[in-house]
């Protein structure tokens, strides 16, 4: 039965008969990339909402699927308690002792209990020990606790670090990240009034936006010592001390130092960055789940981190390619308060804007409540399916029909709000109601049995012991691997000044200029410049053979040397600047200078130093590839292993999606008519068959239930596909005597059957070679190298480089960029 697996189809659970009240027969199988368009949960408490929606993630996870979760209330990180061998002795650390005492049995007994219902509940559902591995072994799963070392404690504090160039380039971005950094920030401060309209956030974000500008990172001490001296003098249109005096500054900054001091807060400055992109996979490109758990955080605390998480998660989804495939996933469980329909706390912006945008970058938002009156409709009209549970009060379904037939009305239309009524009246513990905008009907469902044993909520001892063996791993950053064609290079060292002169004379003919300065200075420092060789080109790769081409901009700071006319360009560094980067003046009037070596005047020399770069250049900068031999796609110029190995199983997953697709579209039609055809046939013989054949005819009817569903599903009768076979029944009513048409439906049931079975067969044959590409994750890689030709090197500049430090005089002596 698990052969959907590899189509991409989540295992949700089975159809549910309400008129029955009982389970059907037919698979509940979701189609991974209707993830793309989201989904809400809502259900009261206890309806089976968090069981639902780890079960959604343990399909993704087999998938490939990264995962963040965020977790309020402690539930989630039962997608640990993951046991292949279903034995007593790995539930017994786990279970709830409480519960052994209520019913009066010992740890050891209850823990067989639990065992034992879950490898019968398992079982029911067609799951088995196999399967858990498989999800086990898929992903990398941890819990962060932010603001707590019981699991893998998360830095804040590297969330006010640079965002990277492209952040900062992007002004919306750019404002995003800082109003819901600086509005969060203040919430934990305790700062009442419009977050976004008072002095204290404009000053904190004017600070933020010209740090970062500056390519900086900021910390709260530099927070609290910019606040005092901030990087401007005017805000606005206002001086700065009557925009806000100083008096008043101190004060925030006093805040801000309290909470600084507070114990405890150490907490949120120590741990593993809140580098989303370290957070969905492993150094080596494995897909985690990473789970934060925020249960132990006060009101104030979870928005401020909340909001944060979010806006990072906004970043880093801007900096994804484009997909039509389900890349990763985003699940808050309970998004009580965070998302509400009047007002506006500082997760709602950025929550808004991912459910509007994440589509295209793959980034799929679950998300859960028990209580829909808190859910703002308006921005929920892109989710694209709901799993609707059963709900506590008429207010609660009324207020979750209007919702959905708001999204409705924007969406694809067609809503029956009156059957949609009755559907909810009848659901009960683990039923569901899924409306899916890609699929034609609504469907009810019951939700399939958890692989991850659900205790509850764990313990912040349960929590450490599960965390605690990786918390070294997590915590520290990662070695910077530098991309292949840096390799080699030694790393930048800022070196002792010689004696400072004042600016030296040289001949007018010798190129120079002066690096810019970027970091501000020290208390009470001074500009001193250094002589340095710049040198400056570009490489043009290209090989027909390995189909790439590709230009690399290279720029390289060499020292001057005292034997004559030698530069070592291999002993040079590389340095990211463009030539705007060199100006034609000092950055200060009172800067002192190191006098350059005599061979730095002759400006004769320059031409021989440039030749010598582009020979260096020719015979070190190659350019080197990975290659996939599976695929044949090759990593770009500069891409790191990791990024390939991710985007080979992004590319994996597409073209599985489109394979699928395509046997959709070429079955689904076929199968819909023979279904139709099946099913007129048994009706015309109803009369004659018993009780016992109609049951049969059922299971005839939904043979082979889970891979049919898998590739035509509920999507066999999508518009189209229904459309064309309801016309063609018509145009054959119209057309054919009733004879004729009797004779049709009394066609043998048996021989439908038959075609229907080898339609089933052909159709396996093609899935098989489905995604059969292999494991991006596993593959061999091989690396390609190109090597540049003499010609293809352009050498653009090579000229005395002035560059900057702060001194402060005690013989401490700083870079300056
Ligand atoms: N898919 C499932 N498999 C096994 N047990 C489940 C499943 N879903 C729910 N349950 C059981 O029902 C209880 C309540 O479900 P839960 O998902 O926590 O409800 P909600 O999140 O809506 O409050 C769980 O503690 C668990 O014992
Ligand atoms: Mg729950």
């Amino acid at each position: 039965m698990q052969d959907f697996e590899k189509l991409g189809v989540f295992y949700l659970g089975r159809e549910f008969d309400l008129g029955k009240n009982a389970l059907g027969e037919n698979l509940v199988l979701y189609d991974s990339r209707d993830l793309v368009t989201h989904a809400v949960c809502v259900g009261m408490t206890g309806s089976g909402k968090t069981g639902l929606c780890i079960s959604l993630l343990e399909e993704a996870v087999i998938d490939g699927v990264p995962a963040i979760v965020l977790d309020p209330k402690g539930d989630l990180a039962n997608l640990l308690l993951t046991f292949p061998d279903l034995r007593e002795e790995d539930f017994l650390p786990w279970i709830n002792e409480e519960d052994a005492r209520r019913k009066g049995v010992s740890p050891q007994e209850h823990a067989a209990g639990q065992a034992a219902l879950w490898k019968k509940g398992l079982a029911d559902w067609g799951q088995d020990g196999e399967r858990i591995r498989k999800l086990k072994e898929a992903a990398e799963f941890a819990i962060y606790t932010p603001g707590s070392t019981a699991g893998i404690p998360v830095s804040i504090l590297k969330s006010f670090a640079f965002p990277g160039d492209a952040v900062v380039a992007d002004v919306e971005l750019l404002g995003e990240r800082i109003g819901a950094t600086i509005t969060g920030l203040l919430n934990l401060l305790g700062v009442e009034g419009d977050p976004v309209q008072s002095r204290e956030h404009i000053l904190l974000s004017t600070i933020l936006d010209n740090t970062w500008k500056q390519r900086h990172d900021l910390d709260l001490a530099g927070f609290i010592q910019a606040i005092q001296s901030p990087p401007v003098n005017r805000i606005g249109v206002f001086d700065l001390e009557s925009f806000f005096p100083s008096k008043d500054r101190f004060a925030l900054a006093m805040k801000l130092n309290n909470l600084l001091a507070a114990p405890g807060f150490s907490a949120w400055l120590e741990g593993a960055p809140l580098d989303i992109d370290r957070m969905f996979h492993t150094p080596a490109g494995k897909p985690r789940v990473s789970i934060f758990s925020i249960a132990h955080l006060n009101d104030t605390e979870r928005m401020f981190f909340v909001s944060l998480l979010l806006t990072q998660l906004l970043g880093w989804m801007r900096a994804q390619p484009g997909t039509t495939s389900l890349r990763a996933l985003f699940y808050m469980d309970e998004i009580f308060g965070y998302f509400p329909p009047v007002a506006n706390p500082p997760s709602k912006a950025p929550l808004l804007t991912l459910l509007k945008q994440a589509r295209a970058f793959g980034l799929g938002i679950v998300l859960a409540t028990q209580n829909p009156v808190d859910l703002d409709y308006k921005g929920l009209s892109n989710t694209g399916t709901w799993f609707l549970g059963r709900l506590q009060t008429e207010r609660d379904k009324e207020r979750v029909l209007d919702g959905l037939e708001g999204a409705a009305a924007t969406g694809a239309g067609r809503f029956d709000r009156k059957r949609m009524e009755r559907l909810l009246a009848g659901l009960g513990q683990r039923v569901f109601l899924m409306n899916n905008v890609h699929e034609d009907a609504p469907v009810v469902f019951q939700s399939r049995w958890a692989m991850s044993y659900l205790r509850g909520p764990l313990t912040r001892t349960q929590v450490k012991q599960l965390m605690d063996p990786f918390k070294s791993e997590r915590t520290t950053a990662p070695p910077v691997v530098p991309p292949p064609a840096a390799a080699g290079l030694p790393a930048a060292k800022p070196r002792a000044a010689a004696p400072a002169t004042a600016r030296p004379v040289l001949p007018p003919d010798v190129p120079q200029g002066y690096l810019t300065v970027r970091m501000p200075p020290p208390e009470g420092a001074l500009l001193h410049y250094e002589p340095m060789l710049l040198g400056m080109g570009t490489v043009y790769y290209s090989s027909a053979k390995i189909g790439v081409s590709a230009r690399k901009d290279i720029c390289l700071l060499a020292e001057f040397s005292e034997s004559p006319s030698r530069v070592d360009w291999g002993e040079a560094r590389e340095e990211e600047m463009k030539e705007s980067d060199l100006e034609k003046f000092p950055h200060a009037p009172d800067a002192t200078f190191s006098a350059p070596c005599g061979e730095a005047s002759g400006a004769k020399n320059y031409a021989g130093w440039g030749n010598a770069f582009k020979e260096w250049v020719y015979r070190n900068r190659k350019l080197e590839l990975l290659k996939s031999p599976a695929t044949g796609m090759l990593s770009d110029p500069g891409e790191p292993e990791r990024a390939f190995r991710i985007r080979l199983q992004q590319a994996g997953r597409e073209k599985r999606d489109q394979q699928v697709e395509r046997l959709r579209q070429k079955y689904a039609p076929k199968v819909a008519a023979l279904q139709d055809r099946i099913r007129r046939a048994g009706l015309a013989t109803e009369r004659e068959k018993t009780q016992a054949s109609q049951q049969k005819l059922q299971t005839a009817i939904s043979f082979g239930a889970a891979i049919l569903t898998a590739l035509t599903g509920r999507k066999a009768l999508s518009q189209s596909t229904l459309g064309r076979v309801a016309t063609t029944a018509r145009g054959a009513g119209r057309t054919l005597k009733e004879s004729q048409d009797v004779a049709r439906a009394q066609e043998n049931v048996e021989a439908l059957q038959k075609q229907l079975d080898d339609l089933q067969a052909l159709m396996e044959q093609e899935m098989a070679e489905v995604g059969a590409a292999g494991d991006p994750l596993a593959e061999e890689l091989e690396t390609c190298e190109v090597r540049p030709k003499k010609t293809d090197i352009a050498v653009s500049m090579v000229s005395l480089a002035w560059y900057p430090y702060w001194q402060d005089g005690k013989g401490g002596n700083a870079p300056a960029r």
